[in-house]
């Protein structure tokens, strides 16, 4: 086991869901260098049956990873005596998924003996920002959109969150998953929504924002609903077809873009704004979402609040970002995780830190 807190190598593996995903990075006099990224996806094989099937994903990862391991090490010229760590996402995501990232790296850290670092999921998504091309220093705010999760999270320092705005019901990414199957657009929904949205008229459908109140009245400012918004698509659909007109699909999905972008676009600048911070990054899957980038990069001028774009490559689901993770709590602190740490399907973004105890949480 080498330690040299001024350059390390991680290979990192990511299985939680539908992407296999391995990657090598070097971190060196604080600078991150992305060595290899190597994905397989396997969205055309779960898009037959609308959505992600748990039991084709682990089978799936369990026939590419190896393959995955030895090509990210071939593009990088590298072999198991340069690499210094090795991290795989432990939580959340589907359980079966993850178990198959989880033991094919702790199998390889025992092996070569190299220590294994659990790395949480949406913390990956979170340093993915350090693909960008000026990644802000904490404190900031970051806008988590993917398929599971709807956040606004305050990076009081790297590891050190407090979550500020969640859903209250569907997460973004899943909205517009459903969406698309409503509209009859193939999974998943987000890209199938914005390619046929370029062509539609965004203002020709009125569409709720979907506000969630407060027991004694009022609303929670940065929360997120978006289970009313789904309803509202479903009943125009209904009464367009009930009509027997034809289905404005291009309006349709451009107009549920539009008030998606807008959602998350006020609530993060206002949080933002509130919050005294004066950075705010997006991350996720459905950060990739081209309309919402070009609206936050506009809205945020008004506000002199500096936005920070993971590149649309490293907004989905990706191990670069889960190796970037590693390095970020690697620079701290000499962190491992127990090896025999299992997985979890549901785990706190904010009781990440666990994974680095001597007795492991799951
Ligand atoms: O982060 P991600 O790859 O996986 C999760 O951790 O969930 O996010 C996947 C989600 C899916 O719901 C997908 O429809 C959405 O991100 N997504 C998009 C776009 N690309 C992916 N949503 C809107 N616009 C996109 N261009
Ligand atoms: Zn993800």
């Amino acid at each position: 086991m080498r330690y040299s807190l001024n350059t390390q190598t991680v290979l990192a593996l990511e299985t939680s869901c539908d992407e296999s995903a391995v990657a090598l990075l070097k971190r060196e006099q604080g600078k991150l260098h992305l060595l290899a990224n190597r994905i397989s996806s396997q969205v055309h094989e779960h898009a037959r049956w609308g959505g992600v099937v748990p039991e084709i994903a682990s089978r799936r990862h369990l026939e590419d990873l190896p393959f995955l391991v030895e090509k990210a090490l071939c593009d990088s010229f590298l072999d198991f005596s340069d690499i210094d760590v090795v991290a795989s996402t432990v939580a959340p995501g589907l359980a079966g998924a993850l178990m198959v990232g989880s033991i094919t790296g702790r199998t390889l850290a025992a092996l070569h003996g190299l220590p294994f670092i659990g790395i949480h999921h949406l913390e990956g998504h979170l340093a993915s920002v350090m693909f960008s091309e000026e990644p802000p220093k904490p404190p900031y705010l970051v806008l988590l959109v993917s398929g599971g999760h709807t956040e606004l999270i305050s990076v009081v320092n790297y590891g050190i969150y407090k979550r500020l705005g969640t859903s209250h019901d569907d997460a973004a990414g899943e909205a517009f998953d459903k969406v698309a199957r409503l509209l009859g657009l193939s999974y998943p929904g987000g890209p199938s929504i914005q390619k046929i949205a370029k062509a539609g008229n965004a203002k020709r459908f009125l569409l709720p924002k979907g506000r969630v109140s407060k027991p004694g009245g009022g609303f929670y400012p940065y929360d997120f609903s978006f289970s009313g918004l789904k309803t509202a698509m479903l009943r125009k659909v209904e009464s367009i077809k009930n009509n027997g007109d034809d289905l404005p699909v291009e309006d349709l999905a451009a107009s549920f873009q539009e008030v998606v972008a807008e959602v998350l676009v006020d609530r993060s600048l206002s949080c933002a704004r509130d919050n005294e911070l004066s950075d705010l990054v997006m991350v996720g899957g459905v950060a990739a979402n081209q309309r919402l980038r070009e609206m936050m990069m506009e809205r945020s001028k008004e506000h002199k609040i500096q936005v920070h774009l993971a590149p649309k490559a490293f907004c989905t689901d990706n191990a670069a970002m889960i190796g970037a993770a590693a390095l970020i709590r690697l620079e701290s602190d000499w962190i491992s995780s127990s090896l025999e740490m299992g997985v979890s399907p549901r785990w706190p973004l904010e009781q990440a830190s666990k994974f680095y105890q001597v007795d492991p949480p799951f």
